[in-house]
């Protein structure tokens, strides 16, 4: 007798101490995968607040739904239906995970979920219309979703890249790679119609520096911004540790990504110079930025057109153009480079980073965009990516001709990046 019980006694345990080795596995996919846009017990995020889902639903259908949820609402799934129209039509996108990961998943979000009223007995889930077989008998999902099955080779560099010579020899001997982008439908603002469907990609790494030359197809160039106006725009993004990658996504909490983000407005002003109101709207009154009127002789007044750098010294200055008198990399006077470097750890949460060492530059020509981009890595610096000789990479893309600005971009998906031996 006793040599039966023991065994069973340690199996026991093993299942219900909560965190078993596959809930552990559920949490680290939750938390890449699924936490930029769900929680579990603190309320809707982007999607709906997953406790208790486990006890609400049947396990056949909440595998179905993860693995394509567009699939079960296009064969008319009621409850996929309902929960869809009730979230504005947010696509969840297709998660492209073993059954196995599932289970693990759905293990944590029940670990986590308090359990329901009747302990003895799981109640049964509701009566939903379910379709048999999904995956089977289902035609593929018709949404716009990128995966990551892209390749990128970076071929090294002895000598240094000058990020204003996109014709150099360096260029032409990198690999080119296309990689298509889609419209950004999964959190707001969203952007309904793609007007860009791929950039070309090429990289080359030098030490500390891992530079991309960006092509793609815009046929209007738009490098102003006003109240409704927006300028053309690419960014590049990359996980800060390697080991550890996060959401594609602007990355997730716990999960930094390091983004370098040029802006076509940035390079005209480090092209054109200082551009004010004044060139947007040349009949339009602007007086004088007071704080700086004291530092030059007192006869003469400084209009917006004649500010410099330079002048934005005085304290008094402050008050009129804090961002610039504080040196905010986003309100520069003389901009040097047309990037900002910056991190994120989830939707709305990007910030500019303190110290900003990318650089770039973009030329357009002909319907095109050719776009250079210089990210540092392996610096030391806790805020920048590091890796050995591969990293993930992933890419956004605005039509500012299209109305295109923060969410309502193109992206990519994370692609995986080789560095050449
Ligand atoms: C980019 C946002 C996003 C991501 C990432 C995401 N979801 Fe969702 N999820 C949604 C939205 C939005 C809904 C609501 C249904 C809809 O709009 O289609 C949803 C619905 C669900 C539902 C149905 C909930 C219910 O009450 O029946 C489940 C289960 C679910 N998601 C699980 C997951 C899991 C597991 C992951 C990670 C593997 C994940 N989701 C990743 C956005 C997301």
């Amino acid at each position: 007798m006793k040599k039966i019980i023991f065994p069973a006694i340690i199996i026991c345990t093993a299942f219900w101490n909560g965190y078993s080795q596959n809930t552990a596995m559920g949490e680290k996919i939750f938390k890449t995968t699924c936490s930029p846009c769900h929680h579990i017990g603190k309320g809707k995020l982007v999607g709906p607040d997953l406790s208790g889902v486990t006890y609400r639903r049947t396990e056949k259908w909440l595998g179905s739904f993860i693995r394509s949820s567009q699939t079960m609402i296009k064969n008319n799934d009621a409850a996929a239906v309902k929960l869809f129209n009730e979230f504005n039509k947010l696509v969840m996108p297709d998660q492209n995970l073993s059954d196995t990961q599932i289970k693990d998943i759905l293990a944590y979000i029940k670990a986590n979920s308090p359990a329901p009223a009747i302990k003895t007995q799981a109640p049964s889930a509701p009566k939903e219309k379910q379709t048999t077989n999904v995956a089977k008998s289902a035609p593929p999902p018709v949404i716009e979703w990128v995966h990551a099955e892209h390749q990128i080779k970076a071929i090294r560099s002895a000598e240094g890249i000058d990020p204003k010579s996109l014709n150099a020899d360096i260029w032409k001997n990198a690999p080119a790679k296309k990689i298509p982008v889609a419209a950004q439908k999964v959190a707001y603002p969203n952007l309904h119609k793609a007007t860009v469907d791929e950039i070309t990609v090429k990289t080359v790494y030098r030490e500390n520096q891992l530079a991309f030359l960006i092509e793609w197809n815009d046929s209007s160039k738009n490098t102003e911004v006003d109240a409704d106006k927006f300028c053309d725009q690419l960014a590049v993004q990359l996980p800060v540790d390697v080991n550890d990658i996060p959401n594609y996504m602007m990355g997730n909490q716990g999960g930094k990504v390091h983004i370098v983000h040029w802006k076509a407005i940035w390079q005209e002003d480090c092209e054109k110079g200082f551009r004010d109101v004044l060139d947007l709207h040349p009949n339009m009154w602007v007086d004088v930025y007071p704080g700086l009127e004291s530092y030059l002789d007192r006869s003469k007044r400084i209009y917006s057109q004649d500010i410099h750098a330079e002048l934005i010294v005085e304290t008094s200055a402050f008050g009129t153009m804090p961002g610039t008198y504080s040196k905010n990399p986003m309100s520069l006077i003389k901009r040097k480079v047309p990037v900002e470097e910056a991190n994120a750890e989830g939707f709305g949460t990007l910030a500019t980073q303190e110290t900003q060492s990318a650089s770039g530059w973009g030329e357009w020509r002909e319907g095109k965009w050719r776009v250079c981009i210089i990210i540092p890595v392996n610096t030391g610096n806790i805020f920048k990516a590091s890796f050995k000789d591969k990293t993930k990479v992933a890419f956004a893309v605005w039509d500012g001709g299209n109305q295109n600005i923060g969410g309502r971009k193109h992206y990519t998906q994370w692609a995986d990046l080789f560095i050449e031996k």
